[in-house]
């Protein structure tokens, strides 16, 4: 059943106040909830619905009296009080069974605890309740549990009162000072130990900060604690928002749908997500840690403070939370090369993974029309391209008009549940500005495609850049119209400067220019041009397009060695390696001999040696377009030429780099003790991007390199990454794989690394992966755990997944149905694999089919993955 944004009506009552209570058992939780509402006069229903799913009711009561069953009615997913009076106040007992809840939505256990996850409709697995974010109100939480089991009790808010009960029982009350939507519920009941500290706000108040794990993963919180202090400074300093609560708490926990949670003053985390120690988290999980415990506070305003009024606007708060956080792991690097290096990556999961969903089946706008489940629209397009939207408006107004435009927002909407048109309108009130057009980047779907021509009149010394734009058709959606496109353009000079700029004769009084592109076509005039320039377009990725322009390789090569942006610059070594790949794998596909001409690899050798760049940079400029970004260039994906190809080059490339690798691999270690800083972990990545490139070869004599520094390793960064390389090397590496495995056998999320480095290494076939499943180690329930193993494999491993004879698409069907009866959610963006099945050769596109049709037939399949396959069927 499909819902749609244009059906949207107010809810028929609202809700006061909520009182909870609950008796937490693992199989026979009651929960007790006395919930008072009044009649919505905005609504013309007294009809009042509550939400509901898997759980028993047990009582009912309406203003003090037991209903009757004809007084209302229960469906399979509602609970409906027919012509209910004005003013209600309802007590509701339920009973659920956390222990048999294996989709980790609403109250469910995870090692012996119990957790919450609401968002999006978890919370009707827990009460009746009119569950949808435009119901706000005021909660008060009981929770009884056995002491010895649970002796941690933390829900919303501020902690009452605690005590002992009878029968080795005990309690806590806690209360929520802030209005807030059912989906921002949480609790925990469990067995945890937490770092605490208080923190002194800007203003001198002072707050307690808590992150809880498990007994043994104390030595783990550091880092999460850190960069929560960093959010808390950073929010109060950027956009002068303050924590409005007494205490606040991060919960981990090992099996978590997805990586964090921002229950108002309690998130929930993914262990993914909160716990590092140098001996057991990488540089990238580092990262992943200070952007998600940013993300997630940053939702404390963007989200839970003002919310949404319903899921389609889900990007008001995820797409803003999301460039939030970038721009907070921007400035913790703090340089502008260290900035850039953070755009690079953004701009590299948009092609990886948003510009295939926005030519998917799939495809939905950044605020979509319609769904069948939610939870499929917790995607790139809403969370990164809705930042890349979000972006723009900084890009348009500046950062004092976008600071301006959030002010104006906080001012009209605190404690409001609005829209994606509400935002946008306080950025243009607040800085008398016209974005109506601008609405286009919520409606239309699809990546627009930007194509630029330029001509140079010496005599006039003028230089014209025309632009042009298009976006295709997406399912259900064709005739776009133009969208509102900031377009950055620099101009280098021969000598590789940037040029002084000039439009129409005015002074810009900076290098690069914001064109504004608004119509289908549109041509910018650039005055007092010297000479014939090298055009730097689109830069710092100004927006979420594809731009098109006939470099010639010899400009190219200009950008890549000057353009000031390291955005553009990055760009320019990824359009030389791209042109050439596309050739190498039409090489491969036609039987031809492969060549990789030398002016590619010295530009290549350039920026390996440069040493007034960072390594974090020149580790990027060398990391080649993955499988997945070639297969995206192509009308027909051949995924084995591509493959093959793309290893041509790498092999060519380390032969002919290889006393520079060495070199640079020499150069950048890093002695002493570990620190996840972003100089450090640049020098590591490109210290480890020469050890992979060195052990590409049979037979490579650095393997003993690798060899060494997988054992003398201080660090997990270093030890993987050396592991990783062996793997590649398609040496016989079973007994290193076995010596990580049991040093690491107690930690969850380094066997995870050991199951994901093994399922997305080129030699690890179909067969292998089978084998790897009946590991002991190795379960469907824990999400992480399928991940680690099913979607490096399937997503990350094109070769071998798209093997000839359609085994993969097999494994992939019935891993699919598997993981549905346990976790619809899990198993729906397993689905996801199959989104670009229309663009394989015709045998492997004959075999996908196959495979989506078997999980169509599936008997029974969640709505999730229902979703997914008779889209991807359909279109
Ligand atoms: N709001 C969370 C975040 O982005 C995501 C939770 C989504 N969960 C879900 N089951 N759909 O921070
Ligand atoms: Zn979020």
């Amino acid at each position: 059943q499909t819902i749609f944004r244009k059906d949207y009506t107010p809810p028929s009552y609202l809700v006061h106040t909520v009182e909870l209570g609950f008796d937490l058992d693992p199989a026979r939780t009651i929960v007790a909830n006395r919930v008072t509402l009044s009649r919505n006069p905005a609504s013309k229903s007294k009809d009042l619905v509550l939400h509901g799913e898997e759980i028993d009711l047990v009582a009912l009561r309406m203003n003090g009296k037991t209903l009757a069953p004809g007084q209302y009615v229960l469906g399979s997913h509602t609970l409906t009080i027919p012509k209910a009076p004005a003013e209600v106040t309802l007590e509701i007992e339920t009973l659920c069974a956390p222990e048999l809840n294996t989709t980790l939505s609403g109250l469910y256990v995870s090692n012996g605890s119990f957790y919450t996850q609401c968002e999006a409709e978890g919370f009707r697995r827990i009460t009746y309740f009119p569950d949808r974010p435009d119901v706000m109100a005021k909660y008060t939480v009981m929770l009884r549990a056995d002491k010895q089991r649970y002796p941690v009790l933390l829900s919303n808010g501020n902690l009452l009162e605690q005590g002992d009960l009878d029968g080795g029982r005990h309690y806590a009350k806690w209360e929520d000072p802030f209005k807030k939507p059912s989906y921002l519920f949480a609790l925990v009941a469990a067995r945890l130990v937490c770092q605490e500290e208080t923190y002194t706000l800007k203003s001198g108040r002072e707050v307690l900060l808590q992150v809880w794990v498990e007994e043994g993963n104390l030595d783990k919180t550091d880092y999460a604690m850190q960069s929560l202090k960093n959010s808390i400074r950073w929010d109060e300093e950027r956009f002068g928002l303050e924590l409005d609560l007494d205490r606040f708490m991060i919960v981990a926990v090992g099996d978590f749908n997805m990586g964090a949670m921002e229950n108002k003053g309690l998130n929930i985390f993914n262990t993914k997500f909160v716990l590092a120690n140098p001996r057991v988290a990488t540089d990238i999980d580092y990262a992943g840690i200070e952007a998600v415990v940013g993300h997630e506070y940053f939702h404390n305003w963007t989200g839970n403070r003002v919310t949404c009024r319903d899921w389609f606007q889900l990007s008001l708060k995820e797409g803003l939370t999301v460039f939030r956080d970038q721009e907070f792991s921007a400035d913790m690097i703090g340089t502008a090369s260290g900035r850039a290096v953070t755009r690079i990556d953004q701009v590299r999961t948009l092609r990886q993974a948003q510009f295939p969903e926005d030519a998917g089946p799939m495809a939905h706008p950044v605020r979509p029309d319609s769904f069948v489940e939610i939870n499929n629209f917790y995607t790139v397009t809403v969370y990164e391209k809705g930042a890349e939207v979000v972006r723009m408006y900084q890009t348009l107004l500046g950062r004092e008009g976008f600071r301006k435009g959030m002010d104006l927002y906080f001012q009209r909407h605190d404690e409001q549940a609005v829209q994606c048109d509400d935002f946008r309108a306080a950025m243009a009130d607040a800085n008398g500005r016209d974005l109506a057009q601008f609405e286009r980047w919520y409606s239309q779907a699809g990546t627009p495609v930007v194509t630029a021509s330029t001509r140079y009149d010496a005599a006039a010394q003028t230089y014209d850049i025309t632009l042009s734009q298009r976006c295709p058709d997406t399912p259900g959606q064709t005739g776009k119209l133009p969208f509102h496109i900031p377009v950055a353009v620099g101009l280098l000079g021969a000598d590789g400067k940037d040029m002084a700029l000039a439009l129409d004769g005015e002074v810009v009084g900076a290098t690069t220019a914001v064109l504004e592109l608004k119509e289908a076509e549109q041509t910018f005039r650039f005055t007092s041009v010297r000479e014939q320039p090298v055009p730097s377009i689109l830069r710092d990725f100004s927006a979420p397009v594809v731009l098109e322009y006939p470099y010639t390789d010899a400009e190219l090569l200009h950008l890549f060695r000057y353009d000031s942006d390291a955005v553009n610059r990055w760009e320019a070594g990824q359009r030389l390696a791209m042109a050439r790949l596309l050739k190498l794998t039409a090489a491969v596909a036609q039987g031809a001999t492969l060549a990789l001409d030398d002016t590619f690899i010295a530009a290549q050798r350039a920026v390996l040696v440069d040493e007034t760049l960072d390594a974090a940079f020149r580790e990027l400029a060398l990391v080649l377009p993955s499988e997945t970004i070639i297969a995206e260039q192509m009308e027909v994906v051949d995924p084995h030429a591509i493959h093959a190809a793309r290893q041509f080059m790498r092999r060519t490339i380390a032969r002919e780099l290889a006393p520079e690798l060495l070199a640079q691999y020499q150069a950048n270690q890093t002695p002493g003790p570990y620190s996840p800083d972003a100089q450090s972990a640049g020098k590591r990545g490109l210290k480890n991007l020469a050890l992979a490139y060195l052990l590409i070869d049979p037979g490579s004599a650095e393997l003993k390199l690798a060899q060494r520094q997988f054992e003398q390793a201080t660090n997990m960064t270093d030890r993987a990454a050396a592991l990783s390389a062996l793997i590649h090397s398609g040496e016989d590496v079973r007994a290193s794989l076995q010596s990580f495995y049991d040093d690491f056998a107690g930690e969850a999320l380094v066997v995870d690394k050991w199951f994901a480095m093994q399922g997305a290494a080129p030699n690890t076939d179909v067969a292998a992966v089978r084998k790897l499943m009946q590991h002991p180690a190795f379960t469907l329930k824990n999400p992480n755990r399928a991940r680690s193993l099913l979607f490096s494999f399937c997503n990350a491993n094109p070769s071998q997944f798209h093997a000839k004879d359609g085994s993969a698409y097999d494994f992939w069907a019935e891993h699919v149905i598997a993981l549905d009866a346990l976790n619809p959610q899990v198993a729906a963006r397993l689905a996801r694999s199959m989104d670009r099945w229309r663009r394989y050769a015709p045998a492997l596109q004959d075999q996908m089919r196959a495979a989506l049709e078997r999980v169509a037939r599936a008997a029974p399949l969640s709505n999730d993955v229902m979703e997914v396959v008779s889209k991807a069927l359909a279109n």
